[in-house]
């Protein structure tokens, strides 16, 4: 049998998407051992071997077949814009794409003014002020921290993921507007569904009663 191949993105969601996994019966012991530096799992009598990759290289893995399915968050994937099939929401780690700032940039946004967006995601910030929006701004590319950029003048908004609240909260920002929800999806390879179409769609069902029954 030829193994199975998942690729998780490394964190809490991993570890999440490990609970629902062995929920369906699909376990994997070698990946419990924290000390282990491994950085792929085998459940030999599965077929199953899972990897763990960093998030935004998930849907490169799952859009090449270097792994056939992929669990990551919809921010990923709306922002790496690779061709997959998202297949279920697992509904994990939900939060919100919001564009926010100081409650003083609310006008500025209202009357199309040009300003600055500074982001982690420009695909998503792009595709909402231009497509969405037909707003023209100047987008900025960040790798973290992002509350910041409003904070020092770098940016007049931001977009980027908010999920209590709390560091918006915290830096004196707030929501102006909400891009999209997030949560985790599972991601399947377009050929992967069909070759193996029996064992993925067989999971995809097993992971969708299993969310039934625990939002019931
Ligand atoms: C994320 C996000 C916000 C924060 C939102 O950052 O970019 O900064 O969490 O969470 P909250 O609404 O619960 O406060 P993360 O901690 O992933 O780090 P980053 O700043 O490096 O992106």
């Amino acid at each position: 049998m030829r193994y199975l191949t998942v690729a998780l993105a490394k964190g809490r969601l991993a570890q999440k998407a490990m609970e629902l996994f062995e929920q369906i019966g699909i376990t994997c012991d070698e990946m419990k051992d924290k000390s282990s530096r491994k950085l792929i799992f085998v459940n030999e009598d599965l077929g199953v071997r899972f990897f763990l990759a960093k998030a935004n290289d998930v849907p490169t893995y799952v859009e090449y077949g270097a792994a056939d399915i992929g669990i990551v968050g919809k921010d990923t994937i709306l922002e790496e814009g690779r061709k997959l099939y998202e297949v279920v929401d697992l509904g994990l780690g939900k939060c919100r794409m919001c564009v926010c700032g100081p409650e003083s940039a609310r006008e500025k946004l209202k009357h199309h003014e040009l300003i600055r967006v500074a982001t982690k995601y420009p695909n998503i910030a792009k595709d909402y002020f231009y497509n969405k929006k037909h707003q023209t701004v100047e987008i900025i590319k960040l790798n973290g921290s992002i509350e910041l950029a409003p904070i020092v003048g770098l940016s007049e908004v931001i977009v980027d993921i908010v999920e209590t609240g709390s560091t918006l909260r915290e830096n004196g920002l707030t929501v102006l507007e909400e891009v999209c929800g997030l949560s985790a999806r599972m991601v399947v390879n377009q050929v992967s569904m069909k070759r193996e179409n029996e064992r993925i769609t067989k999971l995809i069902q097993d992971l969708k009663q299993i969310l039934r029954e625990d939002g019931a």
